[in-house]
């Protein structure tokens, strides 16, 4: 990809990093081939899993159509599995579409008055659906019905038009960005959370299993360990392990064969990427560990603050090495310790666990 000396000059991000939780084109058909196909085959999310089962069940025993599901969380957690997977359990149909593509309102008519009983409707990026179409779905969602305009101006007349019972299905990255009464009308809500790490390992080793790969286990662990709790990432950098392991090795993934591919890939030990480690390094070595302001820290890596913000951070703080603090950005003992160094001795900052929580310290307090 870097065929030039101006792809170098273009900065450190990467909208293709081996990290990024976004779908890339890279990413091809294989994830399709790695989506588990039923509850019992999908690793992780307990709670989610256990609810939507009652709920599916429960449907399946009295003859109803479900509770309509809404899915939110992170990009590669599982949303889009997991909406295939419903409809699967309830022996149904899927349709699919997504937020954008339901511009108009009769785009959407269109797609409901197709449904036939017991249909999964998916609504990818539910929150991204424009207004008109969202205000049909509304009925819909309540009444299985819709009322579809007629005409044009003064003249124009609305036509209730009854559908079929289904289930509709939306998947959101944020959740927040719904609307109260659309969210209002899911029955049910399934927040994916990161995964903890022994399970991104059983995801890598089932999909080393479908891929034909041999992986030892400890090998596993290492690659989950920087997979940042997404098994998007995981199943990413499983791939590229075993590019490594076929050209340079006998082909079989032991952990030295990931560590070694993994650095070809700039991935380190916690799955931090170039920009990130740029980031962390401008903050500690360059700024003594902060307190220090976003774009302060963006200028220092010649990056957008947007950049740094958005891409950079919210992983550097979930994993435990950035606290955002009133006074700026602040290096915790365990960014230190990450790149090699030892941290000051008056530094409040010990561990702050993977989801972000602080378990020692509090922001800005110097002591
Ligand atoms: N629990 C899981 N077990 C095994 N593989 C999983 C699991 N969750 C996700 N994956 C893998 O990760 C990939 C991404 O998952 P999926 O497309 O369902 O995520 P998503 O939440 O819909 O992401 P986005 O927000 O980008 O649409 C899938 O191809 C699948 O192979
Ligand atoms: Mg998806």
């Amino acid at each position: 990809m870097f065929d030039s000396d101006s792809a170098a000059d273009s900065g450190l991000f990467d909208p293709e990093s081996p990290v990024t939780p976004e779908y890339v084109e890279s990413d091809g058909d294989i994830e399709a081939g790695l989506r588990p196909k039923s509850l019992a085959d999908f690793i992780g999310q307990p709670r989610v899993r256990e609810q939507l089962q009652l709920v599916l069940r429960g449907a399946l025993q009295r003859g109803a159509t479900p509770d309509h599901v809404l899915l939110s969380g992170p990009p590669g957690l599982g949303k889009t599995s997991m909406a295939m997977i419903i409809a699967g359990e309830l022996g149904s149909a899927l349709r699919i579409t997504s937020g954008p593509a339901l511009e108009r309102a009769g785009d959407l008519a269109a797609m409901l008055s197709n449904l036939v009983e017991g249909d999964v409707l998916f609504i990818d990026e539910i929150h991204r659906m424009a207004r008109p179409a969202e205000e049909m779905l509304y009925l819909a969602m309540e009444d299985f019905r819709v009322d579809v305009v007629v005409g044009k101006g003064p003249g124009a007349t609305s036509i209730p038009l009854d559908i079929a019972p289904f289930t509709l299905v939306g998947a959101t990255t944020r959740s927040g960005a719904l609307t109260g009464p659309l969210r209002d009308r899911f029955g049910f809500t399934g927040h994916m959370d990161f995964y903890e790490p022994v399970e991104l390992q059983q995801i890598l080793e089932r999909s080393a299993r479908i891929l034909g790969i041999r992986i030892e286990s400890d090998a596993a662990t290492e690659i989950a360990g920087r997979s940042r709790g997404t098994p998007r990432i995981a199943n990413r950098l499983l791939r590229r392990v075993r590019d490594y392991a076929e050209v340079r090795a006998d082909g079989v993934v032991t952990r030295a064969v990931a560590r070694a591919a993994l650095s070809v890939y700039d991935v380190d030990d916690r799955g931090l990427d170039r920009l990130d480690r740029a980031v962390l390094g401008a903050l500690v070595r360059g700024f003594g560990g902060g307190p220090v302001g976003v774009s302060t820290l963006a200028v220092a890596v010649g990056e957008e603050a947007t950049t740094v913000e958005e891409v950079c951070e919210p992983f550097l703080v979930r994993a435990g090495l950035v606290a955002r603090t009133p006074r700026g950005r602040v290096a915790t003992a365990t960014a230190w310790e990450h790149l090699g160094l030892v941290p000051p001795p008056d530094l409040v900052f010990g561990s702050i666990d993977v989801r972000g929580h602080e378990t020692q310290g509090s922001p800005g307090q110097a002591v």
